[in-house]
């Protein structure tokens, strides 16, 4: 994949913004509610029966921000995603049965955290290039499943 000087740019200059702590929850959290099939690769995080639930549970917070972290990392090394995401996939395919085409809802859940937080600051040009990232992201994760 080749990266331009301006995508590089429109994806570290959003994520030096990025709490990855409470966007990480937003993200997780709207997946949860969005998505509500995924709740179940998640039956060892207690309740998440309602939005209430979702928003105040702590593992949730937890893991929203572990997940975040390893797209920080991702971000970090834009020309090595698919080396540097290697081992997430094959946990994500052999161990947690992940059905992939969940990773996609996730990038979906994000651009519209990042969208929410940027407003106009996140521009057309600046969405571009997370969709072109988040595809980026969404092959490598799925690249242990072959
Ligand atoms: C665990 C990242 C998408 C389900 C993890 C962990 C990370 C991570 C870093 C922790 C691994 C560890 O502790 O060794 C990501 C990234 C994603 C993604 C970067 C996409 C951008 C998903 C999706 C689902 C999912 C879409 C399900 C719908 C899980 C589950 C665990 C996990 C069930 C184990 C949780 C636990 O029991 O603590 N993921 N993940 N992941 N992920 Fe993902």
């Amino acid at each position: 994949v080749h990266w331009t000087a301006e995508e590089k740019t429109a994806l570290t200059s959003v994520w030096r913004k990025v709490n990855v702590e409470q966007d990480g929850h937003d993200a997780l959290s709207r997946l949860l509610v969005v998505y509500p099939w995924t709740q179940r690769y998640f039956s060892s995080f207690g309740n998440l029966s309602n939005v209430t639930a979702i928003n105040g549970n702590a593992k949730v917070k937890a893991h929203g921000k572990k997940v975040l972290t390893a797209v920080g990392n991702a971000i970090q090394h834009l020309d090595s995603v698919k080396h540097h995401l290697a081992d997430l996939s094959k946990s994500h395919a052999q161990e947690l049965h992940v059905d992939p085409e969940n990773f996609k809802r996730l990038g979906e859940v994000l651009v519209i955290v990042l969208a929410t937080k940027l407003g106009s600051a996140f521009t057309p040009q600046v969405q571009a290039a997370w969709e072109k990232f988040i595809n980026v992201l969404v092959a490598a994760l799925s690249h242990g499943y072959f």
